[in-house]
């Protein structure tokens, strides 16, 4: 096989296999919004802020028994290399819903029935792995909004590049690759709350890059609670 985004074992940016990129965490970035965080993840740049709970509207999509987590996934026209059009489509519609039921399923709900924990992830800047960092700034974000939750979520994403299990792949590695998976799960149970893969992995492989991943999600869980810690380590309690 011709290896053109690994060679001895250095990938294309300078990175071991198990090497996460730089990552940057500011929790409780907007004054108008509940909670909100700014992310950075290699050239990633996100924005997160959460707004709730609130009165469910209109009443019928109201549920008696729990909030509803409404996560939505933006991402800027210029985001990305190529100009996308505004406003949502199938691939962001796909990850506002698999980020909704991740984050729901750490939100202790049951204590807002008939209301709505609004989250909004906006994508300043994407070069592979947004939903991975989207998960994680909208994380920070409902902690800083004092969403009461079981556990801290995180994701982080493995693959396979010149088959080789990779952590966190670039937008190079996630094209020319041969597979990605994005995982999010709650850190302290192991819990997964996604998980996706694009391409192709042997079962082996597959839980290699699962253990990758996993490790992956606890290097940037301590990121969170370090910007969590920095934000309110001046406050009385
Ligand atoms: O971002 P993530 O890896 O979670 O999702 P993806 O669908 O696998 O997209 C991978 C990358 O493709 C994104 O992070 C962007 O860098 C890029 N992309 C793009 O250039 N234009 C789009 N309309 C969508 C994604």
């Amino acid at each position: 096989m011709v290896k053109l985004l690994i060679k001895d074992g250095i990938r294309l940016d300078g990175r071991k296999p198990d090497e996460l990129r730089k990552i940057k965490i500011e929790a409780g970035v907007l004054h108008r919004a509940d909670g909100s965080c700014y992310l950075e993840w290699g050239e990633n740049k996100i924005l997160a802020a959460v707004y709730g709970p609130r009165e469910a509207l209109p009443r019928h999509i109201q549920d008696s028994t729990k909030a509803i987590v409404n996560a939505r996934y933006n991402m800027a026209s210029f985001s990305v290399e190529e100009r996308k059009r505004p406003g949502p489509d199938r691939r962001s519609i796909e990850i506002s819903k698999v980020t909704s039921e991740a984050l729901e399923g750490v939100i202790f709900t049951e204590l807002f029935p008939r209301t709505m924990i609004d989250v909004c992830i906006e994508v300043l800047n994407a070069e592979a792995g947004t939903r991975c960092a989207g998960i994680t700034a909208a994380a920070v974000a409902l902690a800083d909004a004092g969403i009461p939750m079981k556990d801290l979520p995180v994701a982080c994403a493995a693959g396979k590049v010149d088959g080789t299990v990779v952590l966190d792949l670039t937008s190079g590695e996630d094209k020319e690759g041969e597979a990605d998976l994005p995982v999010a799960i709650a850190p302290r149970t192991e819990e997964i709350l996604l998980m996706q893969m694009d391409g192709h992995m042997t079962y082996k492989e597959f839980e290699e890059a699962l253990e990758l991943a996993l490790k992956g999600c606890k290097k940037v869980h301590e990121l969170q609670r370090e910007a969590l810690l920095n934000k309110y380590k001046d406050f009385e309690v």
